[in-house]
């Protein structure tokens, strides 16, 4: 994800600037650059490492400045090149910007037609040459005008040739201002600027901050809006929220750069990753969110090879009658890795002398140490009590270990290399999702439906609507709606289609046509355009392997957008606990 870092102050801009960025390399980026305005702006960038921007710095006849942006770019549209690397510059204004314009396309070829000609293939470009299009001396008039065009995610640090001050506005991509003594910030993530203030005020949306050497005023449609200044403690493992509303959120946006790391990390270790093929049986035990990543396990390992595979919830197989035989493997999938009913059900193998792999993140946990083999998701601390990146690294890790079983990775590397754009890219469509949350949130009912791997997505996706917004959901297999259950559907009721296993979505889509008969209000999420429904959210399509890391950050989404919608609180939903640590 992209990193933003902003100063205005008495120290030397370059120092801090580049001190930041390297703070901001752990979300992940592909190159990076530097404004710097003393009585001009100069720009520097460079593709690679933040280390090379420096190492190219100290080549350069590079201007003493005190104000300055800078930034860490991970490519979405265009890709990772010096031309493409912010800051960009369209006549008197310099940007720097994260999150994805959605209608970039519409903006640019509107300004063509304007006569603007444009150097790079960003979508940056376009709100710079938007801004430069309204500027006349008023920078927020400029600033405003030129967002209100704007559809998508977006924080933005600008300059103007002619101005002493910086500007930051943002929607859905997080930014902090940081105050500290004589200088002052905007910066994408807290842990940025904690070396210089643990002062900081948070920027809501449609604020625009003006930093400058005397102190950052914040405008919300040309009045002066009063702000607390907050103190962030000794910065721990977990970095704050970063500008976001919640953790969940942020924890969803990590999903991008923590698949791209998994992935790397699979093939650095690949000979560590068990084969499967060495079993006869494999039983997946876990709870909640867990279990339903070992469900997509499930599918997928029954789908690619000839093992057969038992998916339980922990509670259940901790008591029942086990059938084990010597080729057997019991897989455990445990988050926190202190899930009670969960580390029962791995004693239990360990009792019967059977192998155990424990798919964990945190380390040093009760299963992490009492399991035979572990492979760690590596998805850093979660702070959400609802599940989010996670799940979806369970997820991977299950897939990977699959297709490793199957010997089909080579059919899947490239989907893997584009894996982590296309899921920042679904991450990044809010307002889609807002636009549906808001049809949905008054419902007293959701159904999921979805056959195979779209049923076990549907799981989680019924799952994480229920436990974060309170409204009664149920996922349900597809063809089994109509034995029952389907007498719940009422005019209007919402009833999501999930739809991405194309051996079966004829047969999804009939029973989608059962529930509209009778008043539903059908929703499809889909990879491939179905025509005849209003509401569809169309997504990248992948392999089946990894079509749910794609399809459940979506279902995430929407189910935050109608917590939101319904007031309720996301990160601490009501009852719940982060590990259920009893019976
Ligand atoms: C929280 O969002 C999950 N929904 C919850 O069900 C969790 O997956 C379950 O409690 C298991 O926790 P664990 O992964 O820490 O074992």
């Amino acid at each position: 994800m992209c990193g933003i870092i902003g100063y205005v102050g008495k120290n030397d801009a370059v120092k801090v600037l580049i001190n930041g960025l390297k703070t901001l390399e752990y979300r992940g980026y592909d190159s990076a650059g530097i404004a710097l305005k003393n009585k001009s702006i100069q720009v520097i960038k460079s593709v690679g490492k933040v280390s090379m921007l420096e190492d190219k710095l100290k080549t350069l006849d590079v201007i003493r400045a005190n104000m300055g942006l800078a930034h860490t770019r991970w490519a979405t549209h265009g890709k990772p090149s010096e031309v493409n690397a912010h800051p960009h510059v369209v006549g008197k204004v310099t940007i720097v910007h994260n999150g994805i314009i959605e209608n970039a396309f519409e903006l640019r070829e509107k300004l063509e037609q304007e006569g603007v000609s444009f150097k790079t293939d960003t979508d940056t470009e376009v709100i710079a040459a938007l801004i430069n299009k309204y500027y006349d001396g008023d920078a927020c008039d400029a600033i405003r005008k030129a967002t209100d065009l704007v559809v998508g995610s977006y924080a933005l640090g600008i300059m103007f040739d002619d101005e002493d001050y910086l500007y930051a506005i943002r929607k859905d991509s997080p930014l902090i201002l940081g105050v500290g003594v004589d200088e002052y910030f905007m910066a994408s993530d807290i842990a940025a600027i904690v070396n210089y203030t643990n002062k900081y005020m948070l920027l809501e949306e449609g604020e625009i901050a003006q930093i400058s050497f005397e102190g950052i005023n914040i405008y919300n449609s040309k009045k002066i809006v009063e702000k607390n200044i907050l103190e962030t403690s000794v910065v721990d493992e977990d970095k704050g929220k970063c500008g976001y509303k919640y953790y969940m959120l942020k924890e969803i946006n990590e999903e991008p750069i923590l698949v791209e790391r998994a992935i790397k990390n699979f093939y650095e270790k690949i000979d560590e990753f068990p084969n499967l093929n060495d079993y006869e049986e494999i039983h997946i035990v876990a709870c909640g969110s867990a279990m339903y990543a070992g469900m997509i396990g499930k599918t997928l390992i029954e789908e690619n090879t000839n093992i057969q595979v038992v998916c339980e919830v922990a509670s259940e197989y901790r008591y029942k009658r086990v059938f084990y035989n010597r080729k057997t493997l019991v897989i455990v999938i445990s988050q926190s890795g202190e899930t009670a009913d969960t580390i029962a059900a791995l004693r239990k193998a360990k009792a019967n002398n059977i192998d155990t792999l424990a798919i964990v993140n945190v380390k040093g946990s009760t299963i992490a140490r009492e399991s035979k083999q572990q492979i760690y998701i590596e998805a850093g601390r979660e702070v959400a009590v609802a599940t989010t990146k996670a799940y979806i690294l369970q997820v991977l890790v299950m897939a990977l270990l699959s297709c490793k079983s199957a010997l089909k990775l080579d059919l899947v590397k490239n989907d893997l290399e584009k894996l982590p754009r296309l899921l920042k890219e679904v991450i990044d469509r809010r307002d889609d999702y807002k636009k549906l949350a808001k049809k949905i949130f008054k419902s007293e009912d959701i159904f999921f439906i979805g056959r195979k791997i779209d049923y076990a997505i549907s799981l989680e996706g019924s799952l994480k609507l229920k436990e974060i917004s309170y409204i009664h959901s149920e996922a349900y297999q597809a063809g089994e709606l109509k034995h029952g259950t389907i007498s719940l559907i009422e005019e209007n009721t919402p009833v999501l289609a999930i739809i991405t296993d194309d051996d079966i979505k004829e047969k999804t889509l009939s029973n989608l046509e059962e529930v509209k008969a009778r008043g539903a209000l059908p929703i499809v999420i889909c990879n491939e355009k179905i025509d005849g429904y209003q509401d569809e959210i169309l997504l990248p399509k992948v392999s089946t392997f990894f079509q749910a890391v794609l399809v459940v950050p979506c279902l995430q989404l929407i189910a935050y957008e109608v917590a939101i919608l319904r007031g309720c609180d996301v990160d601490k939903p009501r009852n719940l606990a982060k590990s259920v640590t009893v019976e």
